[in-house]
């Protein structure tokens, strides 16, 4: 193949692999290269795509050992491990081919290698890219342009090594091999909350020790705060302002945790099987050569770009979770798809005000927009309107009536500024609300839209109906 494209683009996660596919379809020949061996990112292989895969499965086996005889239906169910990791491990097979074909069908190379940035594009010559295979070879690419989609990684907790067997990421917790007894999260953000529901319904006790003194800081506090309920009926443990000191591995198997409060305070130890690091996620730019060609990073090791995902080195992009923004496959998506329109000379932008967050527990958490601690703080006068799913009569049937839809509009215009959902379905409900929201629409516009009956998208009308006070309450 000819080592001479358009563009080079560095990982082929859901950043880099639709920045190719889109070149592609502009006519722009590209590479597509990642280290990992299978294509896909961070995704398709060891994030949303595995974890979803796994709620679902958790999510069946719970429902069955507890719903069922609700709904007079005779189990006997029983958890076969093996098999349900073997199902997430089909799908991921399949999703990660399916991401070869494309970038196939789109004619970019896809190269398995660990690339390395070894001269910036210029006036006078192309930009030069190395990629080392797994065999040690080397490879050298030329292109025009160099789009950087290198991903993020796990976050370290100081002073803990993560062995993925023990002390996991959620990678590690991807793949368990028994259900531990005692699962210890550390952070009760989307991925501590995610896994230890996956854990949780699987048989483990879950203990999340928390920093903060919240669950999911950045969601809309009352929704939190529901959550957090929510999530405590279930059965997990929560301790919040408490950090995690130290952590020993104790000669029959299992791990001593030691924990003190936030703000400092008494030591004390909690026991568990396995513990979860789930503090966050950093950028991924090691061994890329930026600081070799120059281009600037900030000071959380994001690399900086202006919103044409330009950085400042003519000739290299970046887009994705090595870049600023909320670390979202989606957000990912979009910014790749930007990009390349704009290499190819098309207008493009993202509309960062819409993009939604999910988190896919049950129930699900959705929002999009301003919460009511962001309207407050920036001094908006704003509108709520709000709706429980103990009131909606699909919830009711299904047997999921947790939780409530809140939309938040401006006082004086009615335009949408911001929705949290939680409960049945959150993550496909907030749909509406986005749409809705990319067209400036007003509460009013989704009040006055017909929405199908029953369904639990009645709930988010009446919310909508609710921002001027005609909710129709059961
Ligand atoms: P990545 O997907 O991380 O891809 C970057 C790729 O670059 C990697 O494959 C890496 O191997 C490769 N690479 C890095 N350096 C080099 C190099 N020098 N040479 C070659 N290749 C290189 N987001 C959601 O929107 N929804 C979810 O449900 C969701 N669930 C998640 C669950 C978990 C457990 C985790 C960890 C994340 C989840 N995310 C989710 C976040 C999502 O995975 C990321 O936001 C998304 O993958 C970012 O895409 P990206 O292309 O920027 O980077
Ligand atoms: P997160 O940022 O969602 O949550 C991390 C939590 O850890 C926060 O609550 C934080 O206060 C807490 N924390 C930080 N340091 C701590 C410490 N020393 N001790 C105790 N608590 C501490 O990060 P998380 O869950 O690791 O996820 C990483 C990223 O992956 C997220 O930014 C998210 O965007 C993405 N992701 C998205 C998913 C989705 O869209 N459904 C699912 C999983 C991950």
């Amino acid at each position: 193949m000819a080592d001479n494209f358009d563009a080079i683009v560095i990982g082929g996660g859901p950043g880099g692999y639709n920045a190719a596919i889109r070149l592609g379809q502009l006519g722009l020949t590209s590479a597509c290269i990642d280290k990992r061996g299978s294509f896909g990112g961070t995704c398709l292989n060891i994030g949303c795509i595995p974890s979803k895969a796994l709620l679902h499965a958790s999510e069946r086996f719970q429902e069955a050992k507890e719903d069922f005889a609700k709904l007079g239906i005779k189990t006997k169910v029983e958890l076969d491990l093996p098999a349900m990791m073997a199902q997430k491990t089909k799908v991921v097979g399949e999703l990660t081919k399916g991401v070869e074909f494309l970038l196939k069908k789109a004619k970019s190379e896809a190269i398995v290698g660990e690339a390395r940035i070894t001269a910036a594009p210029s006036n006078a010559s192309l930009g030069k890219v190395e990629v080392k295979g797994a065999d040690g070879n080397i490879r050298n690419l030329i292109a025009k342009y160099i789009i950087i989609a290198t991903g993020s990684d796990v976050a370290p907790l100081p002073g803990v090594t993560i062995d993925e067997k023990q002390i996991v990421s959620s990678t590690g917790a991807l793949a368990l091999t028994s259900v531990p007894r005692k699962l210890l999260v550390v952070g009760a953000g989307v991925i501590g909350l995610e896994l230890g529901s996956v854990w949780k319904r699987l048989g483990a006790e879950v203990t999340v020790v928390e920093f903060l003194d919240r669950v999911t800081p950045g969601i809309d506090g009352e929704v939190g705060k529901a959550f957090q309920r929510i999530l405590t009926k279930q059965g997990f443990t929560f301790q919040l302002s408490t950090k995690v000191t130290g952590v020993e591995k104790k000669g029959c198997g299992g791990l001593k945790v030691t924990v003190e409060p936030a703000a400092g305070g008494d030591k004390s130890v909690i026991d568990c099987d396995v513990m979860l690091v789930a503090i966050g996620r950093i950028a991924y730019t090691a061994n890329l050569g930026l600081l070799e060609v120059g281009v600037a990073m900030d000071k959380r090791g994001r690399i900086v770009t202006d919103e044409h995902y330009k950085t400042n080195v003519a000739g290299i992009y970046a887009v994705g979770d090595c870049r600023e923004g909320p670390m979202l496959a989606h957000k990912a998506e979009d910014e790749a798809v930007a990009c390349a329109e704009l290499i190819a000379g098309k207008a493009s932008h993202v509309n960062y005000d819409v993009i939604p967050s999910v988190v896919y527990t049950f129930p699900e958490v959705a929002t999009v927009g301003k919460s009511e601690e962001e309207l407050k703080a920036a001094g908006v006068q704003y509108k709520v309107g709000k709706f429980p799913f103990t009131a909606n009569a699909r919830a009711k049937t299904i047997m999921a009536t947790d939780g409530l839809v809140k939309i938040l509009a401006d006082a004086k215009t009615d335009k949408i500024l911001g929705c949290a959902i939680i409960g049945p379905e959150a993550g496909n409900l907030i749909a509406e609300v986005v749409l809705a929201m990319e067209f400036g629409a007003s509460s009013e516009d989704i009040a006055r839209t017909c929405h199908s009956h029953p369904t639990l998208t009645e709930a988010v009308r009446q919310a909508a109906m609710g921002v001027e006070g005609w909710t129709m309450q059961m």
